[in-house]
């Protein structure tokens, strides 16, 4: 396998001033990305923000011969957005990547969550990430080529505390999925990766254990998902601590009451376990994949 490189490639890492995105944004510009370290600079439930953060990645970057320009804005807000990507537009001409990265925590039990830690999550994980991504994609779009990662976590599958922070993870599955659906006529690739690592904001969960969970160890795994080599588009990867894998969603054959049959809730109780058993599913890519199965049987 020759060297994944990123020359003449222009790459958005949004919250990259610290954790994760730093070790992204490192990895692709040593790779010859001319990088935009975005970084609010807040702190983890998203109040606060300094420019050093951001900075400071960028001067580690430029120390090693490497070429990026610092952003300070929020994801949070359209303006952010648009912001972001012309800081790479007016700096470097285009935007092939975007590594949706940036990230803040409010968790409370599903009671005791304000509306106002509703909204900052929502804000920053999923609005953040159609904020930005959409002025990246008309950029991508003119030059037939683009790469987005967004940042999911394992807290889709169920996490006390994550009501509004799962349920923001989930919505960029289904961004990710559908721009992967928008984006194939133009060379877009879209995925999803969902780190495991100890940073300031797993710090607490993670304790003891967190330390061989390195936040470099989620680096290759995205820049591969950023890099020409990758042709995957549409997938959903956990990495954490040397360990990748695939995570998707199943459509097992559930059972077919007939066309026209009419099914009643004891029929359902029934066929439970036939509508339940997971052998023989598909991983359907798109809307039309289930439709297609659909058809299939009522031909
Ligand atoms: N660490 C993990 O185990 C883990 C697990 C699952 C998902 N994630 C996700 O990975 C991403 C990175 O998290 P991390 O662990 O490196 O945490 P982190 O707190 O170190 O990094 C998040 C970065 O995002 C920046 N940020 C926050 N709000 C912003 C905004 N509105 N605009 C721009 N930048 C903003 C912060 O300043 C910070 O530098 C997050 O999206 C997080 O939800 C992390």
């Amino acid at each position: 396998m020759t060297d994944i490189s990123f020359d003449g490639r222009v790459a958005i890492v949004t919250g990259a001033g610290g954790g994760i995105g730093r070790t992204y944004a490192l990895d692709l510009a040593r790779r010859g990305a001319q990088v935009v370290v975005n970084d609010l600079g807040g702190s983890v439930d998203g109040t606060g923000g300094e420019h050093t953060a951001a900075q400071k990645v960028v001067d580690e970057i430029t120390a090693a011969g490497g070429e990026a320009v610092p952003n300070y804005d929020s994801v949070s807000t359209p303006e952010g957005g648009e912001s972001i990507v012309k800081t790479a537009v007016d700096a470097f001409g285009k935007v092939d990547i975007v590594v949706n990265n940036a990230g803040i925590l409010r968790d409370k039990s599903f009671l005791k969550m304000e509306w106002s830690d509703l909204d900052a999550v929502l804000d920053v994980h999923l609005k953040g990430a159609f904020y930005v991504s959409r002025p990246a994609f008309a950029v991508m779009k003119e030059h037939n080529y683009g790469r987005f990662v967004f940042t999911a976590s394992n807290a889709t599958f169920g996490n006390f505390g994550q009501t509004n922070y799962g349920a923001a993870k989930a919505g960029l599955i289904g961004l990710s999925n559908v721009l992967a659906v928008e984006g194939a006529r133009a060379g877009i690739l879209s995925n999803v990766i969902m780190p495991v690592a100890f940073t300031r904001m797993t710090e607490e969960l993670l304790g003891d254990f967190g330390k061989v969970l390195t936040a470099e160890s989620i680096t290759p795994m995205v820049t591969y998902l950023c890099s020409e080599a990758n042709t995957t588009t549409h997938g959903a990867f956990s990495a954490a601590g040397g360990r990748y894998a695939k995570v998707f969603t199943g459509l097992a054959p559930g059972w077919f009451a007939g066309a026209g049959a009419d099914v009643t809730a004891e029929d359902i109780a029934a066929h439970y376990d036939e509508i339940t058993a997971e052998e023989g599913y598909i991983v359907p890519q798109s809307t039309q994949d289930e439709i297609m199965a659909l058809a299939g049987l009522f031909s």
